[in-house]
């Protein structure tokens, strides 16, 4: 066998994928675990490929297998188990040699521990990569983070792996240190704001129209032949017709309304903040999952102040209509984020590069991001999505529709937090004169804070201080 072009440290679900996609696309590859069962296990699902694979009993033997510059991939939970590993693992390489996390990490954590790396001349790279365990097998978008150095050893690999889009692979370099795991987080985001505005049609769909999830499926599924084409909506087609397989009934009622979060979402919302921005849609799909833990008070509430609504048929054109233009102020609020990001880090990040990537293999993969990554290289005004020429006639229709659907539906008593908040963002951001006016003097007037006159006087009271 030739020498292992990379080492996999962690064979648990994505580490094994990723590991039988190397091996399959005939990268050499040696692999380890902490414990042996799984590296037992892995061998057997990598027969077919055993001329490319190397199993080695302990992290040490792994190390020593590799030629330098080494590539270790440590595929381990990016919080302390990662940090415990670089701990012991820095004394076993040599300089030059990178170490990856390929898990969904804080991109700040990130950064620390590209600077701890770098202070013994290692490298360490945040690769952000999305498909899920399918998506590791046959093909992830992934968003690479880190050195020139380790991108150039690299890059290589991961072309092999990745997704395609039209026989182009969907990975690139995002920037330095953290800049991988942190567009990664946005993409979460946009998921989470993605799959919320989902699940607010369905709950129009279910409870307003009082279609079965059988029906609503398949309506998902005849948007997913035109321009809402996606994955997200795909499997809501799919998942929609399944039944009870433990009873009666579609499967989606059997199923506790409680919905989970690793954090990614919560990241994106925080750091949106942080960086002085605001994602809404983000941040109401994030408010939609914490509402939904909440379910014993939701209970309660129900019975003591009333769960009624009333009867809401929007119509299908007009829903894909106002989903077309919901879905892109949800990427534009994403880029928002990202060009923020870009600037306080100095990434110098490449946004239609970025909708190029996610065009294919990742979760919010979309045929909306073809036209995305071409607003970007057209040069839309300030950056700014919703001002590319080439969505205005999609916002004509678009922004009428989304505005009937979002006031009739919380007139009918639906909870709408991300198609309402795109309504909002969209409202606040075409008004040149809005009302923060009103603001700055309840500031002046209850902190003495100052404000600026609209006739280029800065810095003045107002004259409750007279
Ligand atoms: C992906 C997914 C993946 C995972 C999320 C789910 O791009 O492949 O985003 O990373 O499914 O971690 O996140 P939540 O548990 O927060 O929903």
């Amino acid at each position: 066998m030739a020498d292992p072009q990379i080492g996999i440290y962690g064979l648990g679900t994505m580490g094994a994928a990723l590991a039988l996609n190397m091996a399959d696309n005939g990268i050499s590859i040696a692999v380890s675990n902490r414990s042996a069962d799984p590296i037992t296990a892995f061998m057997k699902r990598a027969e077919p490929f055993s001329a490319q694979v190397r199993a080695l009993d302990t992290l040490e033997q792994l190390i020593e297998a590799l030629p330098k510059p080494r590539l270790l991939l440590a595929m381990i939970p990016s919080t302390a188990p990662m940090d415990e590993f670089l701990t012991h693992v820095i004394p076993l390489l040599a300089a030059g040699d990178t170490v990856i996390d390929a898990g969904n990490a804080d991109f700040h954590a990130t950064r620390a521990r590209a600077a701890q790396l770098a202070e013994h001349g290692l490298h360490f790279v945040g690769l952000g990569v999305s498909g899920g365990e399918h998506g590791a097998r046959h093909g992830p978008s992934m968003m690479f983070g880190g050195a020139m150095d380790s991108w150039q050893g690299l890059q290589p690999i991961l072309s092999k792996i990745a997704a395609r889009f039209e026989g182009a692979p969907c990975v690139d370099r995002m920037g330095p240190d953290g800049a991988g795991h942190f567009v990664k987080t946005v993409h979460n985001g946009i998921e989470y704001a993605d799959m919320q505005m989902i699940a607010e049609v369905y709950d129009l769909l279910r409870n307003g129209a009082g279609l079965a999830p059988a029906q609503i499926g398949a309506q998902f599924t005849r948007w997913n032949e035109g321009p809402l084409e996606s994955y997200l909506f795909e499997i809501t087609g799919t998942v929609l017709g399944y039944e009870d397989a433990l009873g009666d009934g579609p499967v989606v009622d059997a199923i506790l309304d409680r919905a989970g979060q690793k954090g990614t979402g919560r990241w994106t919302a925080i750091e949106a903040v942080k960086l002085g921005q605001s994602a809404t849609m983000i941040e109401g799909a994030v408010a939609a999952r914490a509402w939904s833990a909440e379910k014993p008070l939701r209970e309660l509430a129900g019975a003591a102040l009333g769960s009624d609504r009333e009867a809401f048929s929007p119509e299908p054109d007009d829903l894909e209509a106002a989903l077309l233009a919901a879905r892109i102020l949800e990427y534009a609020q994403g880029f928002r984020i990202l060009a923020a990001a870009s600037e306080d880090y100095d990434w110098q990040l490449d946004f239609a590069r970025i909708a190029e990537i996610w065009r294919a293999g990742c979760i919010i993969r979309a045929r909306l991001l073809d036209d995305i990554a071409s607003a970007f290289r057209d040069g839309a005004p300030e950056g700014q999505l919703f001002l590319a020429p080439r969505f205005a006639e999609v916002f004509e229709v678009g922004i009428p529709a989304l505005r009937r659907l979002v006031s009739q539906g919380i007139a009918a008593g639906y909870p709408l937090p991300v198609l309402s908040s795109a309504l909002a963002f969209w409202d606040t951001l075409r008004q040149p004169r809005g009302t923060a006016a009103l603001i700055q003097a309840q500031r002046d007037f209850f902190g003495r804070h100052g404000f600026d006159r609209v006739d280029g006087q800065d810095a003045h009271h107002g004259p409750w201080w007279d």
